[in-house]
């Protein structure tokens, strides 16, 4: 498997998003088992990357379901997994009531840590991820608040997600040149509008990880050879699926790039792994970057 550089880590171009595991458009989960299982089957086809976040979970007081998932899934595997980076996120809170707002306050976020810390069986979390601005707060403190996780030891690297150019800015402003591992945006041929903040990360050699690649749940994944047809002549014509042209084309965009695509099942994520291995010519790539939506 292709790697790429995170941070401080070197990890597969290709991660796994566990969130459909426990929160999809679909509403249909796998049973405990089989979620194990896909996770294993992302480390059996190379996959040093896992996504998850605190909030991925069926139900407001189910916080945690996807970490508890990953961390079963990754303590009982029986190959290596030296390298493997659990990528989890903070800084969302869920409510009775599937009440949702945000935090970015040192003191919630040191608490979500030592919850994803317990979920995940671990004793620091590889990379914390800010996963939504809290509006109410200066983009700047929260970041100074990541920083001061780091410094204590509990988080290794800090990443942001869903974030614009101007607030990466200043992330990058507040830890430094090399301080900041990653941005996670959503971006796919459905979601053309973070090629801004792609770009400014490719400059800073930060990665970038497209969140929802394939166009996400309840559709938008297993559709996407139909919504752009391009991406389903061009797998036919190497014999892969549509998704793995996609993720092919994401990984040609920068070296900064390591998409997540999502998986329930050992299927798609096996399928999925092999877009690293997948050569596109000049002509297929351009292809694939004048379809899709702005
Ligand atoms: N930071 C954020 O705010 C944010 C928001 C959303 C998502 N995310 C992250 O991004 C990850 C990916 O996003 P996503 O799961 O929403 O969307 P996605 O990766 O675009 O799509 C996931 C779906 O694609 C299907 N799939 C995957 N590989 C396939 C293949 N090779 N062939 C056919 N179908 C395939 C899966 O099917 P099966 O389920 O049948 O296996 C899954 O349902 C999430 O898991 C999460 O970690 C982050």
């Amino acid at each position: 498997m292709q790697t790429r550089k995170l941070g401080p880590f070197t990890v597969s171009a290709i991660g796994l998003g566990a969130m459909p595991m426990s929160m999809n458009n679909d509403k249909v989960y796998p049973d405990h088992d089989d979620a194990v299982a896909t996770v294993q089957a992302a480390l059996d086809a190379g996959i040093t990357l896992i996504d998850t976040a605190d909030v991925y979970a069926p139900t407001w007081d189910t916080m945690g379901h996807n970490e508890r998932i990953v961390g079963e899934a990754v303590r009982t595997y029986t190959g290596s997994t030296a390298d493997v980076v659990i990528a989890t996120k903070g800084g969302i809170v869920r409510g009775e009531g599937e009440t949702r707002r945000r935090d970015g306050s040192l003191d919630y976020l040191r608490s979500a840590v030592e919850k994803s810390l317990t979920a995940l069986g671990v004793d620091q979390l590889d990379l914390y991820q800010w996963h939504r601005p809290d509006r109410w707060m200066v983009y700047g403190q929260a970041i100074e608040n990541f920083k001061t996780l780091q410094d204590e030891g509990l988080i290794k690297a800090i990443g942001i997600s869903n974030a614009n150019v101007e607030e990466i800015e200043v992330a990058l402003q507040v830890l430094g040149e090399g301080g900041l591992a990653s941005v996670q945006n959503e971006f796919s041929p459905r979601f053309r509008s973070s090629q801004d903040e792609l770009d400014l990360c490719a400059e800073h050699g930060v990665a970038f990880l497209p969140w929802s690649p394939l166009g996400g749940t309840g559709g938008g994944a297993t559709g996407i050879g139909r919504e752009f047809a391009a991406f389903a002549e061009i797998g036919e014509a190497h014999g892969v699926s549509p998704q793995q042209v996609v993720l092919a084309w994401e990984l040609s965009l920068s070296d900064v790039v390591i998409p997540i695509p999502g998986a329930r099942r050992p299927a798609s994520i096996a399928d999925s792994a092999k877009a690293a291995d997948l050569v596109l010519t000049e002509d297929e790539l351009a292809r694939c970057s004048a379809t899709g939506r702005p």
